[in-house]
């Protein structure tokens, strides 16, 4: 999944060298990562020109917090390539103004030409950056408040369940829909429900991801058990099959 995902990256970035990429954090990126990181160290792709903006960071965690996104993108990604610092964007969770900073953030994107390339993670409840359920389909960047389950998840990577942040900022479902294009990645048996209600079930705030049904450009690729419960499995491995001989759009 990683290196499809490192392949589609690198498309966009052979043919406009100066993409906008939207970068995700999580541990499902961390393998697509890598593998940019690869092509990097072998001269098969330059960032140079790359601008990025992430989805989203913890309110109250400093930069140098070892769980913060500002830190995550650092260590897996910004300091093992060539993008320039000022090119990299990340929402602050230690602004001391979050209406101007959320501001601030959306049109430092619409300055940037808009994002060519928005790589998304999925949350085990549906969510998409940390657009929790029932979050407005059309929302901006904006402060949100964490679902019990979200912290529940990501306690994970913290010493105690008290230490996980109960607010974030995050670009909002209508910022990620008017990136040209979508790549969501899941992984693992625990997305397989979150996978089919967003591919397949009803467009709803519920399941924040099923909001990319209404995008014109989203790719889904996923690992077997990630897959595991898309009723129409027969017919995405059919429609894979058949693609080499379609004709040319
Ligand atoms: C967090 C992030 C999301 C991410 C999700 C899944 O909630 N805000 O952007 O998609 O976690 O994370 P993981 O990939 O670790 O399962």
């Amino acid at each position: 999944m990683s290196i499809a995902a490192a392949r589609e990256v690198a498309q966009v970035l052979n043919a406009k060298p100066n993409a906008v990429l939207g970068m995700a954090t999580g541990s499902t990126p961390l393998g697509l990562y890598q593998e940019l990181v690869r092509m990097y160290a072998r001269r098969e792709l330059d960032f140079s020109h790359v601008t990025t903006f992430n989805l989203d960071e913890y309110v109250g965690l400093p930069v140098s917090h070892p769980q913060s996104y500002h830190h995550f993108m650092h260590e897996h990604f910004f300091r093992h390539v060539n993008i320039p610092p000022q090119n990299v964007h990340i929402p602050s969770g230690t602004t001391t103004n979050y209406a101007a900073f959320c501001d601030w953030y959306e049109q430092r994107i619409r300055e940037a030409g808009g994002i060519d390339l928005q790589i998304l993670g999925i949350g085990s409840d549906g969510h998409i950056a940390f657009n929790e359920p029932g979050s407005s389909l059309s929302s901006r960047t904006r402060l949100k408040t964490l679902a019990k389950s979200t912290i529940d998840d990501n306690a994970r990577f913290f010493k105690e369940r008290d230490e996980v942040p109960i607010y974030a900022i995050t670009m909002g479902v209508g910022t990620i829909l008017e990136a040209r294009r979508v790549l969501l990645l899941a992984t693992g048996k625990n997305k397989a429900g979150a996978v089919a209600a967003a591919v397949e079930g009803p467009v709803a705030s519920m399941i924040t991801a099923s909001a990319l049904q209404m995008h014109p450009n989203t790719q889904v690729l996923l690992d077997e058990e990630a897959a595991s419960s898309l009723k129409m499995r027969d017919y995405y491995d059919w429609v894979q099959e058949k693609k080499p001989n379609a004709p040319k759009v």
